[in-house]
């Protein structure tokens, strides 16, 4: 799978830079206890990588002409990571909390964390692990299917589920699989556009798809039951700044044409993504609006020693999605 460079770039920290910001890490506290100041401490942290990444990381965020996907190499780890946990997480036996702050790190440049409480119980950090329980599901506790092209989308009262979703996902990763098996797939909705045929775009661009709300949300509050959005399309924006939405729990397709355009997007999606194995010290920046992402089938044995990711979801700003709010919390939403 190869796409347009444009889409894609790959970012690497020297050894130096490596070493002083996992100092800086080394001693940090559970930032769950005061994560506004955890969140202002990574920050500036980061803001001493050169000029070059730093400026590159926050043009990732602020820019809608710069790449959907982006690898960050040669991240500071932690000393001792132990096993990965096999419920879920949040893991238990870290030696400290060096990956937190190098999500926390690079989530800070390009916004802000935002949790939602039907996803991993409205934790700010999410660990994205395989549960055996949920090993063919479509949802990031799966291992044994190829977890379809999809944006990581929110169940929203008003219908739409492509609103309070995230700006962006981060993925750290703090255990590569053993077996070199799980790939992480995006797919770039410029990529998609230029490859798609021309009718189906044209099909993708119309409201008759209905996007199901995630598993996390289905299984909680409808008994595992499709909850469906309003039809909405799956493409939509200007030809040259298009914004993609799909929901990995399922779409419905209005009518059999939208079914097969649907299908072919999926298809021409595999064609021209971008394809990473995530390993330790390894961190990848998705743009949620600008493409959509994807994971292949991968051995999980939970055994302690799997595959092992921490994740944040990202805002550029909260104030849109306020009236989502919790009173509890005010990163976390319903
Ligand atoms: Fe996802």
């Amino acid at each position: 799978m190869s796409g347009a460079t444009m889409t894609f770039t790959d970012l690497e920290l020297p050894d130096d830079v490596r070493d002083s910001i996992g100092r800086a890490l080394a001693g940090m506290p559970d930032p769950g206890h005061d994560f506004d100041g955890a969140t202002a401490r990574c920050h500036q942290i980061f803001a001493t990588l050169p000029l070059g990444l730093l400026r590159a990381v926050l043009d990732f965020g602020r820019h809608i002409d710069t790449p959907g996907v982006a690898l960050v190499r040669n991240l500071p780890v932690d000393t001792e990571t132990g096993p990965t946990p096999l419920d879920g997480g949040p893991g238990r036996g870290k030696s400290g909390f060096v990956s937190e702050g190098v999500l926390l790190g690079l989530t800070g440049l390009l916004g802000e964390a935002l949790g939602v409480l039907t996803e991993k119980g409205g934790r700010l950090v999410h660990d994205v692990v395989p549960v055996a329980g949920g090993a063919r599901t479509q949802t990031n506790q799966s291992s044994a299917v190829f977890l379809n092209f999809h944006s990581d989308i929110t169940y929203d009262a008003t219908g739409r589920y492509d609103v309070a979703n995230p700006d962006f996902l981060v993925l750290n990763c703090l255990r590569g699989d053993p077996s070199g098996g799980a790939v992480t797939y995006y797919a770039d909705a410029r990529d998609l556009c230029r490859r798609l045929d021309a009718g189906a775009l044209e099909l993708l661009r119309r409201p008759l798809f209905r996007l199901n709300a995630p598993g996390s949300y289905t299984r909680s509050a409808a008994g595992g039951a499709e909850v469906l959005s309003h039809p909405v399309p799956v493409i939509s924006g200007t030809a040259e700044h298009p914004e993609i939405a799909v929901s990995a729990n399922g779409v419905r397709s209005l009518d059999r044409d939208a079914e097969a355009a649907f299908e072919h997007l999926q298809a021409v999606a595999r064609e021209v993504a971008h394809a990473v194995r995530l390993e330790p010290g390894q961190a990848l920046l998705i743009n949620n609006r600008k493409g959509i992402h994807a994971r292949s089938p991968f051995e999980a044995r939970h055994d302690g020693r799997d595959r092992w990711l921490q994740r944040t979801y990202v805002r550029r700003s909260l104030w849109d999605i306020r009236y989502r709010v919790t009173p509890e919390d005010r990163r976390v939403h319903f």
